[in-house]
């Protein structure tokens, strides 16, 4: 077997494709900028613990699909980060951010790792796009979460998206829900696989989120959480949804949407692409008040947010053909030379053209000046700039025009002057 083998469920990502992801994120850091979000960066590992307290450890993430490992015999398990949310959560309250202004939010795009079975729009290794606001405890800060996600698609003219939206209610709510739960399922002890026999005890709601269909056809008769929310948590929802056709967005309620993490409480959401095969949640999340207590904290800390996972973002795109119009840009100009022994000074110009900021290419291997042109055009360069003889000796260039053809003779002071004239710089690049 070779040994130039990515891991199975990791993937490369070539320059083609690159320029794809660097246009999402340049979308994405332009819309976090309207809503006022910054972005973090956190450590790709974390104490195994904070996950197994923050996102709860029945559930599949912290039970089957953390890679975890021991960095010594005596030191604590750590974990390569399932999820941003837990980590900007424990870095929010190590340095008690909140004390200095009441109020943060917080961006992301993060490589997660998770030990999933491997398939189409389902990595090893993956990235999200996340935000998290920090500090506020309100429907108003969950539709704004929404929001701002519901915006990121339209503004990369994705479409036919169905976000769907559920309340989980507060911590009495689910505890009232889990004994309605419990004895729901006792009498189907017996046909409950062994995880759901588990989580039985532990968090039966974990087991509305089995992907067991044996285990779906017990879920669908069981009681709705819905209907054992207090008023004030049905307030706070009627609130969010209100939010939300205010300002246009389309969703569908529910009731049986729990979400892959325990740490929400209140409005929850995912949003599923039909572009995508099985795997067709391209973003999720809600609002967490009670994952800082969960972590150590002496209280709640308000709080609500999503990620949306990127591989499946720019399938959709590629699916829904928004790409096409999305060309990887080549170099401004590539320095061509009409004879082989003036190599070495046709990389002196590249240098200097280089040093004044103009993008540019030449030739490192010696070929002809044919293939330098095939080379040109192969890049996409805009422009041609010929290196002879006689340009040596008068000081005067060729600059040619790739797409136009046109061709002027000029120093390579004018050169530059041209080459670096921004608006020039946009117009050929469009
Ligand atoms: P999540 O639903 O586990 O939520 O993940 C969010 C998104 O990440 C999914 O909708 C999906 O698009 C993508 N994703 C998840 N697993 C994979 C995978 N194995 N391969 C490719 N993409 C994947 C969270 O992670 C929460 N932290 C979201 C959140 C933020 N809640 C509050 N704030």
């Amino acid at each position: 077997m070779p040994h130039y083998q990515a891991v199975k469920g990791a993937r490369d990502i070539f320059p083609e494709e690159m320029a794809r992801w660097k246009y999402v994120e340049g979308v994405i850091h332009s819309i976090a900028a309207l809503y006022g979000f910054s972005e973090i960066r956190t450590p790709i590992f974390e104490y195994t613990e904070l996950f197994q307290r923050g996102i709860g450890s029945t559930t599949d993430i912290v039970g089957k699909e953390m890679f975890s490992f021991q960095p010594d015999p005596q030191g604590r398990s750590i974990t390569l980060r399932p999820e941003m949310t837990a980590g900007v959560m424990r870095a929010a309250l190590q340095k008690n951010i909140l004390s200095s202004a009441p109020v943060h939010k917080l961006y992301y795009i993060s490589e997660l790792f998770r030990k999933e079975r491997p398939q189409a729009g389902r990595q090893r290794q993956f990235s999200q796009f996340g935000a998290e606001l920090l500090g506020v405890s309100s429907s108003a800060a969950v539709a704004e979460v929404i929001t701002l996600m519901m915006q990121l698609f339209e503004s990369l003219g994705v479409h036919s998206l169905c976000l769907r939206i559920n309340s989980l209610g507060d911590t009495e709510d689910r505890l009232r829900y889990r004994s309605a739960l419990q004895s729901y399922f006792a009498p189907y002890h017996d046909q409950l696989d062994d995880s759901s026999k588990e989580r039985l005890e532990k968090n039966p709601l974990r087991i509305l989120d089995s992907k067991n269909p044996a285990m779906q056809e017990l879920v669908a008769g069981a009681p709705r959480l819905y209907d054992y929310l207090s008023a004030s948590a049905v307030a706070e929802f009627e609130k969010v949804l209100f939010y939300l056709s205010e300002r246009s967005i389309s969703y569908q309620i529910d009731y049986r949407l729990v979400r892959g993490l325990d740490y929400y409480s209140h409005a929850a959401f995912e949003v599923t692409s039909p572009a995508l095969g099985a795997q067709d949640a391209i973003g999720g999340g809600g609002r967490y008040d009670g994952l800082a207590r969960e972590l150590g904290n002496a209280s709640d800390l308000p709080a609500a947010g999503f990620a949306v996972g990127m591989e499946r973002l720019l399938m959709t795109m590629e699916k829904q053909g928004l790409f096409t119009t999305l060309n990887p840009q080549g170099p401004l100009v590539c320095v061509v030379t009409q004879q082989q022994e003036l190599e070495d000074h046709a990389m002196q110009i590249a240098w200097r053209l280089r040093k004044a900021g103009i993008s540019t290419e030449t030739d490192l291997a010696s070929r002809s000046m044919k293939a330098q042109m095939r080379e040109a055009n192969r890049m996409r360069a805009a422009y041609a700039l010929f290196v002879g003889a006689e340009e040596l000796s008068t000081g005067l260039y060729s600059l040619k025009n790739l797409l136009t053809s046109e061709q002027t003779t000029l120093s390579l002071d004018a050169v530059i002057e041209i080459l670096r004239e921004p608006l020039l710089r946009e117009q050929v690049r469009s």
